[in-house]
């Protein structure tokens, strides 16, 4: 798997036109083939060059998004590569090593099934697979066909293995299964076991030795969550995945995550979703775009969407930012705009959190505030290239540099 070097990349204007050509040379040279040692063959786009060599979950699905407008062929073989990495038993994982191995350094951070040595990791992240895999099949049918059944047992799997307690919402066991890893909700949740945290290594080891079995995990120890962000993107993906196939069970299911979040997460004096931690399950009410996610599903009663949006996402002290929408409420005393000592999601806006917000914003007639989060996004893209992540305030980009998903900008 050759690394080819790469530099900083300034793209040279604003203007659609160039930012489409800039999102494909991203797209291109983040492109890794091969095949496994044991023959499997593989084809993904990694996340950073210089950063994320390996292949993530949910990064993968919006890489398929966005190739879809440049060459459907590679997002196909995107997803496919996914669905290559799945366990018999329908585990995704969050990180899949195709090419290498994890980095000895970095090996104790990866929650795999033995310390040294794995194909991927033991754990999963929010799983966006239906919803892409119909995004691009689009229109077509024997695409949609062959993810049926890889589908339907990655979905059965997280119903059948992930709600412990039967409610409907899944339950995260790392902050990181999110896709979150950092962010200031999970802080009281994980304390010094959090993603930032040297204690997250300890965290990997005690599920490591409950074969990260949610059930075992769940009963013992309190170190985990129904988070809202996660069970959005399943039953966007339940929905998907139920106009795909036609199985009912996906319909009803989607529907039960749905009322579970109105009825477990909603709440109504501070008009937002907030996870449901802990044997307890007490609520972690603090404001972060993961609140706001529910906007993304039709569903839900429309005074509810209205109120996320008009309380929150248009108030200029909370999330209508100069550029994008941040990753926390401004509010928030644990805020930050800027870079944040390597730990990321505590601020910054993502190009991803826009991808899912801005339609039902123009859904719901707020034209002005999409367009205007957009063509904040296109300017700071246009000055800084695709990074990682923006200063919501100054529009600085900031983390890993041709990062993947950001190219997610074309789509929008
Ligand atoms: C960071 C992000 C995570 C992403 C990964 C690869 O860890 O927090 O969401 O999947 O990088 O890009």
């Amino acid at each position: 798997m050759g690394r080819p070097l790469s530099f900083p990349r300034i793209v040279p204007d604003t203007e659609p036109g160039g930012l489409r050509s800039a999102a494909e040379r991203v797209l291109r040279s983040n492109w890794r083939s091969g095949r496994r040692a044991d023959g499997t063959p593989y084809g993904f786009t990694c996340p950073a060059p210089r950063k994320y060599v390996h292949q993530w979950y949910w990064d993968s699905c919006f890489h398929a998004i966005a190739w879809r407008s440049f060459d459907p062929e590679r997002a196909r073989e995107e997803l496919r590569t996914l669905v290559r990495a799945m366990s018999p038993d329908g585990l995704v994982p969050h990180t899949i090593f195709w090419g290498g191995r994890a980095r000895w350094r970095r090996a104790p951070l990866y929650a795999t099934a033995a310390p040294f040595g794995s194909a991927a990791t033991a754990h999963t992240q929010t799983p966006v697979l239906a919803l892409a895999w119909e995004l691009v099949g689009g229109n077509d049918p024997a695409f949609v066909a062959e993810g049926i059944e890889p589908l339907a047992r990655h979905y059965d799997w997280l119903d059948r293995e992930r709600d412990p307690d039967g409610d409907g919402l899944i339950a995260i066991l790392f902050p990181d299964e999110s896709g979150l890893d950092d962010s200031p909700k999970y802080d009281q949740v994980y304390g010094w076991l959090a993603h930032w945290s040297p204690g997250y290594m300890l965290l990997v080891e005690r599920h490591r030795r409950r074969g990260y079995s949610a059930r075992a995990i769940v009963e013992r120890f309190d170190h985990h969550l129904e988070d809202v962000l996660f069970n959005v993107f399943y039953a966007l993906s339940l929905h998907a995945l139920h106009r795909m196939s036609g199985l009912e069970r996906f319909g009803e299911r989607a529907e039960r995550v749905e009322a579970a979040l109105m009825e477990r997460c909603w709440h109504d004096g501070r008009g937002l979703f907030f996870d449901v931690a802990e044997r307890c399950e007490r609520r972690v009410t603090l404001s972060t775009w993961s609140a706001l996610t529910p906007l993304a599903l039709p569903g839900l009663p429309e005074d509810v969407r209205r109120r996320l949006v008009e309380e929150h996402l248009l108030d200029p002290r909370r999330y209508s930012a100069p550029v994008g929408i941040p990753s926390v409420s401004m509010d928030e005393p644990s805020f930050r705009a800027g870079f944040d000592g390597f730990r990321c999601w505590r601020g910054p806006s993502w190009v991803n959190t826009a991808w899912l917000l801005v339609p039902p914003l123009r859904e719901l007639g707020y034209a002005a505030a999409a367009e205007r989060t957009v063509a904040s996004l296109g300017a700071a893209v246009g000055r800084e290239g695709f990074r990682e992540y923006y200063n919501p305030l100054t529009g600085r980009g900031l983390g890993a540099r041709d990062f993947g998903w950001s190219t997610l900008l074309v789509d929008l």
